[in-house]
């Protein structure tokens, strides 16, 4: 073999592999590489007691066992609070317009098959987008006038808005409409959580700018609700 041709061949294979960094980062959703994301366990469209029951049974709980949850709750968790259900894309709770500006991030900390950390929920493919290791959630505690829920929980599920996705289309009246949504999200997380024996409480009281730099939010979102998970 030629020099040139070795050269040539050389460049080739270089060439080649930035090609494919670059399309990597192209074509996946921002940072989405295999190791930063959890695929979840797929979610139930079944459960054990009734929509009545679970009405019924709801009650904000603040003191959980020691059991860890299961990867499976939480995902089903996640997916009753923004799951999509409709190839159209639409979600287990109504959103006005569509338009979907809630976000849903989870502190875990003692989760079965889940290392501690914040993720965020990505409602498209059902899956966990890890955004730093640790556990938050006395950090989170310490954001939220030191509740002792978030510091027991197992997890602790944040919901957030970024209003300028509703507002774009509603003005000023796309901010009621984003707190509307927030409602939906945390009573279908109420709700389930019933059925599968967890407790919750939707938690509004803590400093937001606190709580958006424990869970790495972004500048346009809001934290709305937190709330802690785990077994009865
Ligand atoms: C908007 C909102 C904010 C709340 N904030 C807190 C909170 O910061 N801490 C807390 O322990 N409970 C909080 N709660 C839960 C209420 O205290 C609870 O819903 C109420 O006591 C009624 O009890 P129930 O949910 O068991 O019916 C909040 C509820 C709502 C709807």
């Amino acid at each position: 073999m030629n020099t040139a041709l070795i050269v040539l061949l050389a460049a080739t294979v270089v060439l080649v592999g930035l090609a494919a960094v670059f399309l990597g980062q192209e074509t996946g959703v921002a940072g989405e590489s295999e190791n930063e994301t959890v695929k979840l366990p797929q979610p139930q469209t079944a459960g054990s007691i009734s929509v009545e029951e679970a009405l019924a049974g709801r009650r904000s709980v603040r003191d959980y066992g020691a059991a860890p949850i299961t990867l499976a709750d939480l995902g089903q968790l996640l997916w009753a609070a923004q799951g999509v259900t409709d190839v159209r894309g639409y979600r287990t709770a109504p959103s006005a317009g569509a338009l979907y500006p809630l976000e849903v991030t989870v502190a875990a900390g003692d989760v079965a098959d889940l290392p501690a950390g914040v993720y965020r929920y990505v409602p498209s493919g059902h899956l966990l987008y890890r955004l730093a290791d640790g556990d938050a959630r006395s950090a989170l505690a310490g954001a939220a006038l030191d509740q002792s829920a978030i510091e027991e929980a197992t997890a602790v599920i944040a919901i957030s808005g970024v209003y300028g996705r509703t507002t774009g289309k509603y003005g000023e009246r796309g901010i009621r409409y984003v707190h509307m949504e927030a409602g939906h999200a945390s009573q279908n997380i109420y709700l389930q959580a019933v059925s599968l024996g967890i407790g919750t409480v939707s938690i509004g009281a803590f400093d937001d700018e606190g709580v958006g730099k424990v869970l790495m939010m972004e500048e346009d979102e809001r934290p709305l609700y937190l709330m802690p998970v785990g077994k009865m």
